[in-house]
């Protein structure tokens, strides 16, 4: 039976009474119900809803609970990435960065917007005429998971906004955290059911939020700090970064109330010492303050170096640091055959909030260079989430005798091979087990194919059975032999086994980037097998690429040019990669020309005061459109911009008889292009 009109009207004013009390109570810190109230208008409701499901919506408060396990995430692409932030560590840095942005807008003021840096993990939240559609995590800034249910269960994210003047599409950003206090709570109530503590409140988030089981998100109190739009459409949004803030928080969202805008770098100073002192009586984890120029206007003026904003910078926290016994100085083997010297502590260092065992120690010069020894007392500094560092010894210790690096590779004990002008060592045994085992772990890490159930302890066992011996092997897995031969050793049942194998066979569809990354060569890095994979489009391409080839990608230059060269010329890598396209392991993508960019291949020098901008925007501009910078004229060059009182690189050009563009036919040129780019 459809419900009358008058339940319908009801069940409408239940869902925004119970919206308006959410969010006196999540947001605005003032209920007006006692919690018994509240259940009762929701009971009324769900009674409601369970009578006539067809009065049910995404947006009814009684949609927070969680729904019932979903069997994976579902990715999804960010219509607009997420980006990161540069950082600076200190008051030099600061300097210069406000320096670069005051260069670039040729102003020497501008107001700031200064915001604590919180610790927890970056979310995507979609409402669609007011109501919420999507959460999604940041994932790598372009493509994150689809947490949605989960983010349901998150009393302070509103499921309809408030007010009526939100655009009819917008997304929302914000750092979800899990707050101090109730992460204790829920750690000792762990404790007492005999299970392990999380270890701290960013990675217990980070857990909760990526529940298959929402309801089991709904148990944690997760908490959310909505600090940005990413995109609006239908309806017009303030053009300051100040006023968008107020204006969220006007829509019902929770912003931070830590926020100062502020003129001068002394102004940032004094919020920063602030947020310094402050930070312990918080009660969500803050890393450093979040800078960010104002005016939206000159934030797209300023745009992008790579994934990272010129117009905002984090503004980190010193480091903490204590003093501890340094045991020993131990040696590992990286996936490259690099030695790399690091601190042991047998008994674990508390700092910064967690107890570590090992320490960073860079390399034989650098303990040298610092008089770093066993048996001293050193200081072990750890910020955030980066790796815990040995910076020293404490001072008035006796000078200990030189340390040397290993003569032989602490695992196969072939002779390592020093490389001076690199300043490394490195185990040169291409056979040599823990790099192979590292790099069959590395190519099927999360960057690159990720493999599931092919983590660290799968890739020493298979390795170690002589199952799989090189990256390529790792197709060649037969159900039968490998479920055998694991079994016996390790116990491991039919299904991990046939999990394994589905794991691969999925990683089969992995795009051409996550392939060329897990191969490991030597500077090949996620940016740049982007770079790699589109412009040649195919793993047969790049391993025919010459270095010329390799050189004119923008982004590459001689000494990743030569990296891959070497690699693709090896013997044993030619056979691998035809074994991996054998099994079907050949991701192919469209190839991106240059000339996808008008201005690719250009050169451009930019000389003198223009007005329309400042030297550095329009360099921007130029690379925008593919063209490449130089800072002096030569043969190569191909127009030199010439402002007010240029100097000698006129002359150069006049003498080279370079193209010269004055403001006026540059700015008619830039016109020209991207009207059609
Ligand atoms: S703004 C360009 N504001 O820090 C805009 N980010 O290192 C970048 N974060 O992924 C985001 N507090 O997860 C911004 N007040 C804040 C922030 C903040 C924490 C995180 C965010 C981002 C990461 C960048």
């Amino acid at each position: 039976m459809p419900a009358t009109k008058t339940t319908k009207a009801r069940a409408l004013e239940l869902r925004e009474q119970l919206n308006r009390h959410n969010h006196l109570y999540y947001i605005a810190n003032q209920p007006e119900l006692s919690d018994a109230e509240y259940d009762a208008l929701m009971q009324e409701l769900r009674g409601i809803e369970a009578e006539y499901p067809d009065l049910l919506s995404p947006d009814s408060p009684t949609q927070r609970v969680g729904a019932p396990p979903a069997p994976e995430f579902i990715e999804i692409t960010h219509p607009v990435p997420l980006l990161s932030l540069s950082n600076v560590f200190g008051d030099d840095d600061l300097i210069a960065w406000h320096h670069r942005v005051s260069e670039f807008l040729e102003i020497d003021e501008f107001p700031m917007v200064c915001e604590v840096k919180i610790d927890g993990l970056a979310i995507a939240l979609t409402y669609e005429s007011g109501v919420l559609t999507r959460g999604a995590t940041r994932g790598d800034g372009v493509t994150g998971e689809d947490v949605t249910a989960n983010i349901r269960t998150i009393g302070s994210i509103p499921l309809r906004l408030q007010g009526g003047d939100f655009p009819q599409r917008l997304e929302v950003r914000g750092e979800i955290y899990f707050p101090k206090k109730a992460f204790d709570a829920f750690n000792e109530e762990r404790v007492v059911e005999g299970l392990p503590p999380y270890m701290n409140p960013r990675n217990s988030a980070s857990g909760s939020l990526r529940q298959l089981d929402s309801r089991e998100t709904a148990k944690r109190p997760l908490d959310v700090w909505i600090y940005a739009i990413g995109w609006a459409e239908g309806g017009p949004i303030p053009q300051s970064h100040s006023g968008r803030l107020a204006a969220m928080s006007g829509w019902g969202f929770k912003v931070n109330p830590w926020t100062s805008t502020v003129a001068t770098l002394d102004g940032v100073r004094t919020a920063y010492k602030k947020a310094i002192e402050e930070r312990d009586g918080l009660d969500y984890l803050i890393d450093g303050m979040v800078i960010k120029v104002d005016d939206v206007g000159y934030q797209d003026r300023l745009g992008f170096v790579g994934r990272e904003p010129r117009w905002a910078t984090a503004y980190k926290f010193p480091p903490e640091q204590v003093s501890a016994i340094l045991d020993e100085i131990r040696v590992s083997v990286g996936r490259t055959g690099a030695l790399t010297p690091y601190a042991y502590f047998e008994e674990g260092v508390y700092v910064g909030g967690v107890v570590v065992h090992q320490a960073s120690l860079h390399n034989e010069q650098d303990i040298n260079r610092k008089k770093i020894a066993a048996g001293q007392r050193v200081i072990v500094q750890r910020a955030g989430d980066v790796i815990p560092q040995v910076v020293g010894p404490v001072p008035g210790q006796r000078d200990p005798p030189e340390y040397r690096l290993p003569e032989v590779c602490p695992v196969c004990e072939v002779p390592v091979f020093r490389d001076d002008d690199e300043a490394v060592v490195r185990c040169v045994n291409g056979r040599c087990p823990v790099q192979i085992q590292r790099l069959i772990e590395h190519f099927a890490g999360r960057g690159a194919m990720d493999i599931e159930g092919l983590g660290e302890k799968m890739a020493v066992l298979l390795f170690n059975e002589g199952l799989v011996l090189d990256v390529a092997d790792i197709y060649r897995l037969k159900k039968e032999e490998t479920q055998a031969r694991l079994m016996e050793m390790e116990g491991l049942g039919e299904l991990s086994v046939q999990k394994l194998l589905d794991g691969i066979e999925a990683s089969k569809n992995q795009p051409l980037p996550k392939l060329l990354f897990g191969l490991g060569i030597l500077h090949v890095g996620s940016e740049v097998s982007e770079l790699l994979a589109d412009r040649f489009g195919s793993l047969d391409e790049v391993m025919a690429a010459t270095e010329e080839e390799l050189i004119s990608i923008e982004g590459i230059g001689p000494r990743i040019a030569a990296s891959v060269r070497d690699w693709s010329q090896q013997e044993g890598n030619l056979e691998i990669v035809k074994r991996l396209i054998e099994s079907d392991v050949n991701p192919r993508q469209e190839r991106r020309e240059p000339q996808d960019l008008p201005w690719t291949g250009l050169r451009f020098v930019v000389t003198g005061k223009l007005e329309a901008f400042s030297r550095p925007e329009a360099q921007a501009r130029i690379k925008s459109l593919g063209g490449a910078v130089s800072s002096s004229v030569s043969g190569k060059t191909d127009y030199v911009v010439v402002g007010e009182e240029p100097g000698s690189k006129y002359d150069k050009a006049m003498r080279l008889e370079v193209a010269i563009l004055d403001e006026a036919e540059f700015l008619n040129k830039l016109a020209e292009t991207e009207s059609v780019a």
